[in-house]
Parts: C-alpha cells; sequence; structure tokens
C-alpha cells in the first residue's frame, strides 16, 4: 500500500473518537505529546478532527492549568500503572505528571494549514494553552530552565540524562507490582526493572502528597532541568506569541516568560561537555551526557558552534537519524527505548529546528534517513540507528503523523514504490 494511505489508515485505526492512542496495546490511552503529533498528522487530510484532538486533550486540563500526560478514558488492564496507581481523583482520570509542551508549536502548524477555517477553533483553545505555559512558568521554571519531577515527563523516559537524579530515588519499597509494557513489546527494548522500580516510587510520592506540585518540586524524589522540554517550552512560548497576536490578544505576559526562560540557557550549558546538559537541581551537578534533547536547541533558535560540531559528531557516528544518545558514550545501547535509538518524531522536531535556522541541508538530510526507515520497515515507534532494525510498537501514531507532515514530504516516487 501507498505510505501515505497507510499513515492516514494508521491514524484513523488508532483514533477512538475524539482522541487518538499512540498505538494499540503497548499504549491504550491518550497520550499528551502523541496527541498533539496526532493532530498535526490528521490536520493534512482532515482538519476538524486536528482540532478535536486538542480539544479532547485539554478538556482534562487541570485546575492548575497543567495538561496531564495520560488520559484514562476507558478502563484497559493492558497497561501499567494504571488510574488505580496514579489515585489523582481526577474525571476522567489522569496521571498526576505532564509532558512536553509541543501543543502550542503544533497547534500554530495545524493553524497554518487554514487560518479562516482554524480561527474559531484556535480561539477556543488559546486560553487553555496560555494557562499550562503559565503553569510551566510559575510552578516549573521556578530554578531558571524547566524541570521536570519525573523522567515520564521528559518524554525521553529512560535516556542517560536522567540517570543520577534516578539514582537518588529508592525503588525498594514499592511492593510487588506486574510490568505490561513487556508482555507487547521485545523486553530488551524497554526500560529495566530497577528503573520501574523508581518510576513507581515517584509516582507513590506524588500520591502521598496529593499530587501537590509544591510539595512535589520541593521535596520530591526527583528533580531535574531538562534541556529538552526547556528548547520545546521556549519555541511554543513563541509560537503562542504568533497565535495570541493572530487573535488580537495582549501577548505581554508570554513575551516575559519566554524572555526569561531564553536568559536562564547558560544554566543547562555544560562547559566541560560543550554541549546543553540536563542537570540535577537538587545539588546542580551535570549529569556529563549528551542527548538528543540538546539537540532541541535549533527549535528556539539557541544552536551555537560548539552544538553543531557535537551533532555531526554523533550524526556521523551512525546511519540513520539524530540518536537519542551518543553512539560513543559507553551507555550507548542502539535498541533500547531512549539510550541510543532514533525516533522519528523528535527527528521531526528537530527538524523544525534546523529549516528554520536555515540549515536546509541537514533538514534534508534528517528527512531523508528517517523516510528510509520507514520505507524499509513501517511505522514503527523507534529505530536502531546503526543497522535500522525496527523497536517498540508497530503502526505507531506519531510516526505515521509526522510521515504525512514531514518525512514522507517531496519523496513521491518512493511512496508509490513501498
Ligand atoms: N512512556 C511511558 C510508558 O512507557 C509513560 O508515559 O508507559
Amino acid at each position: 500500500m501507498n505510505l501515505d494511505n497507510k499513515a492516514r489508515e494508521i491514524l484513523r485505526q488508532n483514533d477512538k473518537g475524539g482522541y487518538t492512542l499512540p498505538t494499540h496495546g503497548l499504549y491504550p490511552y491518550q497520550w499528551n505529546w502523541d496527541s498533539a503529533f496526532a493532530a498535526w498528522g490528521f490536520a493534512t487530510f482532515d482538519l476538524p478532527r486536528a482540532w478535536d484532538e486538542f480539544d479532547t486533550l485539554f478538556a482534562s486540563q487541570w485546575d492548575t492549568g497543567m495538561v496531564p500526560h495520560i488520559i484514562f478514558h476507558e478502563p484497559d488492564p493492558g497497561y501499567f500503572p494504571g488510574p488505580d496507581v496514579w489515585a489523582t481523583g481526577q474525571s476522567p482520570e489522569t496521571s498526576g505528571i505532564t509532558q512536553p509542551p509541543v501543543a502550542a508549536t503544533l497547534a500554530r502548524q495545524v493553524w497554518e494549514m487554514d487560518k479562516t477555517a482554524g480561527q474559531n477553533r484556535l480561539a477556543k483553545l488559546y486560553p487553555k494553552m496560555v494557562a499550562w505555559h503559565r503553569w510551566w512558568h510559575h510552578v516549573r521554571c521556578i530554578h531558571g530552565p524547566a524541570a521536570i519531577t519525573h523522567p515520564w515527563e521528559s518524554g525521553r523516559d529512560n535516556c542517560p540524562d536522567w540517570d543520577i537524579g534516578m539514582a537518588g530515588v529508592d525503588g525498594s519499597g514499592v511492593g510487588d507490582y506486574t510490568r505490561r509494557d513487556t508482555g507487547h513489546v521485545d523486553p530488551s527494548m524497554r526500560p529495566t526493572k530497577a528503573e520501574y522500580d523508581r518510576y513507581i516510587a515517584m509516582v507513590q510520592f506524588g500520591v502521598s502528597v496529593g499530587w501537590d506540585q509544591s510539595r512535589i518540586v520541593a521535596d520530591g524524589p526527583f528533580l531535574m532541568a531538562d534541556p529538552g522540554i526547556t528548547f520545546i517550552l521556549l519555541r511554543a512560548h513563541e509560537d503562542l506569541i504568533v497565535l495570541g497576536d493572530a487573535l488580537g490578544e495582549d501577548t505581554t505576559e508570554i513575551a516575559g516568560w519566554a524572555r526569561s526562560l531564553r536568559a536562564a540557557l547558560p544554566q543547562i550549558w555544560n562547559p566541560d561537555l560543550k554541549a546543553y546538559d540536563a542537570r540535577n537541581l537538587r545539588d546542580g551537578q551535570f549529569a556529563g551526557v549528551l542527548g538528543s534533547g540538546a539537540f532541541l536547541a535549533y527549535l528556539a533558535d539557541a544552536g551555537n558552534p560548539d552544538l553543531n560540531a557535537q551533532l555531526a559528531r554523533v550524526w556521523d557516528a551512525v546511519q540513520y537519524g539524530i540518536p537519542s544518545a551518543d553512539p560513543q558514550s559507553p551507555m550507548f545501547d542502539p535498541r533500547k527505548y531512549w539510550r541510543g535509538p532514533t525516533w522519528p518524531v523528535v527527528n521531526a522536531l528537530m527538524a523544525i529546528g534546523l529549516r528554520d535556522s536555515g540549515r536546509s541541508d541537514l533538514e534534508a538530510r534528517l528527512r531523508r534517513e528517517t523516510a528510509q526507515l520507514i520505507q524499509k520497515h513501517g511505522f514503527f515507534e523507534y529505530f536502531d540507528p546503526i543497522d535500522s532494525t525496527p523497536c517498540g510498537g508497530d503502526d505507531f501514531t506519531w510516526t505515521a503523523a509526522i510521515w504525512l507532515t514531514w518525512a514522507g514530504n517531496d519523496l513521491e516516487q518512493a511512496k508509490g514504490a513501498a
């Protein structure tokens, strides 16, 4: 089947009526940043459905402004940790943490596809996005860069960036539980049991303080500055300003958030690593590892010659796409979730940054390599960047979405051949 048609079929198959599953089996609910990518993909053939996706995501926004990372619309015993473990008391039930705020950036992409048709939908969504960004600024940017309280918030769950923070989390008392993810995909491609014990310990801490953010930030087991979210949020603030201006809104407050976040970028520049780096906010220690979050700097126009050199080094060390961890580090593992594989969805975000910062040659290379992976193997969650082995879940919503919006562009012949 033509890959465009297959990508559209995946979006339709994962569509639960207003919200979209990342993939059947492994992720049977609505995930925050997956959903924003789904909207972008739907926008290529069904604009009203794209706006619906944002609406269902923001319908579960908390009173605090936080938009949760999972919305548990319908019970599904195939996922752990489910709503009973999170115990947030929301309706519908949700998790108690958030995820990368790509919504404003992707809502802008959707709006630009048809500004007239999208204006009313955008006007409804805009104040909700502002409330979420206000939450980020006041709750999670109090140290300067954007902070995460659980590795899952980064979206890059088990990348080496979080190892120093994870080392301080005690997972020994979490009790018995049964993982479900390892029943759906090859366990060697998923996080370890030691990591899962700690993930659950962090959830249990959140439950113990009634998901009170001030207590989680002040006393929780994990608090790290995330370069990836910092750059995504900075870009999203700037996109939100464009959207607000188009609606005739006063965007002064958002401009202030963007200014202060940009002023905090030196805090996550590690001069020894010569790259942006995650940082433990409990003791100031740098992670000392180069992760794909650093290269999201291009998205926020925060690249520099040292970072360009690092990008060339890690990219040239593999065959396909930008790896999630440094291939020349002993921690690199090319098929282990976020510890080495290349992720089409992150490549798509980086491509926006590369294109907007005038590096169209690099954007074209990234598009070509990402497309090759999908053409060879289909719409998998992630891939081995050295030999292209497909990894994780299949028929993945965001991989299909970025094919339709980006990776499949200008590949007419190749698409027909698949
Ligand atoms: N990505 C995590 C999982 O694997 C949580 O969002 O379930």
